[in-house]
């Protein structure tokens, strides 16, 4: 076990983006009540999730992770959550085929509810109440009682979560996801698209692959891989209380597991070495995320590996980078050059959303050009450095949201208004997301004929 480490003793650390609760007695009592509560997640589960990222590590896989900005309670619904699913589980498809690897599928949901803010007041007009912080802690709309952080909330997330995993469990594990499906709604995407041409040829390639599997018989009834998926859940471990009374030593290990999802991650604000966070996280044994952004130094990356991965475990931490388009060149080599020079494993995934955000028309918004041009980034200076590129960390949606501009349906800042939904950052429309997956699966595949000209020639 981590050394001097219990589940409470993040308690005794200065902390940031803590909610002001006014009633810290109903807090307590509700952190109690979530104590008893069955986990949401087995220990188990974690574990193979975690040699999943081990082989992405080893440059054997690809992590696709991906969902809301913040899950709210006023969007949970079985439609919301399928639609998410079927977007997801396409842009799987597409990128296993580009990168001719497994890809370990994470969504950021059924537990992302917790937001940190860059400021904890927001401002209208002379109007000034505390910032929303995700529906987890208190209400969006902009009035005195809603803003006030309200630990009842802690328990509608709890259910929400347990009922969003409990119908992704079913489509993971009841047919939804047969190889079959995603493929079909695949093709129609391809058909619809304004890109249809540029993106046939891939669909064509998996189809035929496909069709010869059939062929041959391997097909969803004799192979359970074909009809059955892995799917992991995932979120920022930023409300400590709730995080902490879903931590629950697992009987196999005699280890401390957060029960909350699979995998969690430290935020890009609330990574300092010495901070509570970090105290938090370095004591469970799930697999973690860090967001690396710009202010990161390279020696402050070292630090908090030691901290969260003393053992140097393939698997344990991967490290969400989340630059900018215009500063991941700058930022990303120095920070794989400590991590390849003191030997350390890890995985290495772009999170290309939160170093892109403009604002246009009073919309917080992202340029898809942008994200894409992070991304590219990414993939070329992995491949200058002779290091695996192993994943992508996005914001997305299965509805058809306007929220980032740009695409192949060419969204303007004044579509913004038509569908603009998000409760917090703008998401990936499912073209949006899947357009992403097509285009990197592109490059993958033409960065492995050009190693393979390489070899041959
Ligand atoms: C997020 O992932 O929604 C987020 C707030 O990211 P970051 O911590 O990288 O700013
Ligand atoms: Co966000």
């Amino acid at each position: 076990m981590a050394q001097n480490w219990t589940p409470t003793s993040w308690r005794q650390k200065p902390i940031q983006q803590v909610p002001d609760y006014p009633d810290l007695a109903a807090l307590a009592a509700t952190e109690e009540r979530l104590a008893k509560f069955p986990p949401l997640v087995f220990a188990g589960e974690a574990r193979r999730l975690k040699s999943a990222l081990a082989n992405v590590s080893e440059g054997k896989g690809f992590l696709l992770q991906g969902g809301d900005c913040a899950e709210s309670f006023a969007e949970h619904g079985a439609d919301t959550i399928r639609d998410f699913f079927r977007a997801f589980l396409q842009m799987a498809v597409v990128l296993t085929f580009g990168a001719q690897q497994p890809v370990v599928k994470v969504g950021r949901i059924a537990g992302q509810f917790a937001k940190p803010r860059s400021s904890g007041i927001e401002k209208q007009g002379d109007v000034s109440l505390p910032s929303y912080r995700g529906d987890i802690i208190n209400g969006i709309e902009f009035t005195e009682e809603e803003r006030v952080p309200n630990p009842e909330r802690q328990l509608m997330a709890y259910r929400q979560s347990a009922a969003t995993l409990n119908l992704l469990r079913a489509f993971a594990m009841g047919g939804y996801a047969n190889l079959e499906n995603v493929n079909q709604w695949m093709l129609g995407f391809v058909k619809d698209s304004p890109q249809a041409e540029r993106y046939r040829k891939l669909a064509d390639r998996i189809s035929e692959t496909m069709d010869f599997m059939k062929a041959i018989g391997i097909t969803s009834e004799n192979h359970p891989n074909l009809r059955e998926t892995d799917f992991f859940t995932s979120h920022e471990a930023l409300l400590l209380g709730y995080e902490q009374a879903l931590t629950r030593v697992d009987s196999t290990s005699g280890d401390w597991y957060a029960t909350s999802g699979h995998m969690i991650w430290i935020g890009d604000r609330t990574r300092q070495a010495d901070h509570a966070h970090v105290e938090y996280c370095r004591g469970i044994k799930n697999p973690l995320g860090l967001k690396c952004g710009p202010t990161l130094t390279s020696d402050g990356l070292l630090e908090l590996i030691d901290l969260l991965n003393p053992a140097n475990e393939a698997g344990r931490l991967t490290l969400i980078c989340r630059f900018g388009h215009d500063k991941v060149a700058d930022n990303l080599p120095r920070l794989i050059r400590a991590v390849e020079r003191e030997g350390k494993k890890v995985v290495w995934s772009c999170d290309p959303m939160h170093g892109n955000t403009i604002t246009l028309n009073n919309y917080k918004t992202r340029p898809f050009e942008r994200i894409l041009s992070e991304v590219e980034s990414f993939f070329q200076i992995h491949r200058a450095e002779g290091t695996h590129p192993g994943g992508i960390h996005i914001e997305m949606t299965g509805n058809d949201v306007t929220e980032c501009t740009g695409g192949a349906r060419a969204l303007s800042g004044d579509d913004l208004a038509d569908r603009y939904h998000t409760h917090c950052d703008p998401r990936l429309n499912a073209d949006q997301a899947l357009e992403l997956a097509f285009l990197l699966a592109e490059r993958m595949k033409g960065g492995r004929d050009e190693k393979r000209m390489v070899v041959n020639g």
